[in-house]
């Protein structure tokens, strides 16, 4: 049978390192997906020949991305530009033309997946995503597919490579931020836009596709709750190992009774759970179902050859399923589309999580019990409490507390009412907690 023939946007990180995952193993690719896979054409307005392996075996290379969606021998595009735009013109365009589309661009999805899956469904192609989520771990395979028996109660999961390598770093060797995170960009791990990386947007984008391939929902991207990684400090990171907690950035989904919860935020979680010890570049994805229980993904979240394996896993996917009739391929957000329900999304205020509460009192009695007494006025109770020393000569004393889960709008009552006390100095610092217990 003839090649497949495949029309490639982008040739930086992803986009060689597809090219050269398609050249490396190309028989073993052609054994598995039943014919050979080529790429045809292929646009770039720049790249470095020096990185990519295979680059010979491209049939032609231009720089006109919309040459190739209209290119009427391309079968299937492959969009690795990333961003909003054109990516999103690039890829309802080729839907139109009724080629099929394998894309790794999860702010694509996560803010444009509803549109492109319904002009999809129309014209009966297929989109794949794989590698939008987590790179190299095949989680969205595992959840349209391998855990379609259960009922997903949670998903919790490391979806930041560059944000858990800064924490990674910052507890370990106690380097600085900005220094970890030009690390991870001359890495190529960092979004073009690194406040993606840090303020957790990457990782809602990741979370919403998670969500909707648990729940069945659309894809509500503007639902996150995103919380960034800036304002966790050095301080923070060691209370929390002194209590036996690491700090990481995790993407939380819940079936809660109110609704779905979608949160991204710093969280503490026992360091003995795995997934605590997940740590520098690295990915990993906790899901509860309620027949298999708590199952764990690991595996690299970025970089070239890692996120070109889920492309080209799409690719064999895609050319196995040509000929199927596209009712009995398995839909874009595991749920058939008219079986998608409208269950709300949890506003962060009506979510229940445990907290980590650091703030700075004045060193006299009757203060602690004043604080304590808000925190019951609200219906929060205590964990455990820690007073640090005194520094020479200092009135404030750091005051590190855990506490057992609340509703959020509770808290932020019981913070305000903290802050407004004259014994206590500054901010309170709040971490969200988490067991994560199967
Ligand atoms: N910037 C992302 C990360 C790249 O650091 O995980 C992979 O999506």
């Amino acid at each position: 049978m003839k090649p497949v023939k495949v029309g490639l946007l982008g040739l930086g990180t992803v986009g060689g390192g597809t090219v050269t995952v398609l050249a490396r193993n190309a028989v073993e690719i052609s054994r598995r997906a039943g014919r050979g896979i080529e790429i045809s054409h292929a646009a770039a307005r720049a790249y470095d020949p020096d990185r990519i392996q295979g680059l010979d075996r491209i049939g032609r290379i231009g720089d006109d991305a919309f040459a190739i969606v209209n290119d009427p021998d391309v079968q299937i595009v492959v969009e690795l530009i990333g961003g909003y735009s054109p990516a999103r013109e690039l890829v309802l365009q080729a839907i139109a033309n009724g080629k099929h589309v394998v894309t790794a661009n999860k702010a694509l999805i996560a803010t444009h997946g509803n549109e492109i899956f319904a002009a999809a469904r129309d014209r009966g192609v297929m989109v794949g995503f794989e590698a939008a989520v987590a790179g190299g771990i095949p989680i969205i395979k595992a959840l349209r597919e391998g855990l379609a028996a259960n009922h997903i109660e949670w998903i919790a999961g490391i979806i930041n490579g560059t944000g858990n390598f800064i924490l990674t770093e910052m507890r370990d060797k106690q380097r600085d931020f900005a220094d970890v995170l030009a690390e991870a960009q001359a890495l190529g791990y960092a979004e073009a836009d690194p406040t993606f990386d840090i303020e957790g947007i990457d990782a809602a984008h990741k979370l919403t596709i998670l969500s909707s391939l648990a729940f069945g929902v659309p894809l509500r991207f503007e639902h996150c709750f995103t919380e960034g990684i800036a304002k966790v400090g050095a301080l923070d990171v060691a209370y929390a190992a002194e209590l036996g907690y690491r700090i990481k950035h995790l993407g939380i989904t819940r079936r809660s009774a109110g609704g779905i919860e979608l949160r991204v935020h710093p969280t503490l979680i026992p360091e003995r759970r795995l997934i605590a010890n997940v740590d520098g570049v690295m990915n990993a994805v906790l899901v509860k179902g309620d027949a298999v229980g708590p199952t764990l993904y690991y595996g690299a979240g970025a970089g070239a050859l890692p996120t070109a394996s889920a492309v080209v896993a799409d690719l064999v996917d895609v050319v196995r399923t040509l000929t199927t009739d596209p009712s009995n391929r398995v839909p874009h957000l595991a749920f058939q589309p008219d079986e998608l329900a409208d269950i709300p999304s949890l506003p962060m205020e009506a979510v229940q999580t445990a907290y980590y509460l650091r703030l700075s009192a004045l060193d006299q009695p009757g203060v602690m019990a004043r604080i304590a007494s808000i925190l019951a006025d609200q219906g929060i109770s205590i964990e455990a409490i820690k007073q640090k020393e005194p520094a020479e000569g200092e009135t404030h004393v750091p005051l590190v507390m855990l506490t057992h889960r609340v509703i959020e709008r509770q808290m932020n009552t019981a913070i305000a009412q903290i802050e407004a006390l004259d014994s206590v100095q500054g901010e309170v610092t709040r971490i969200r907690m988490e067991t994560l217990s199967g």
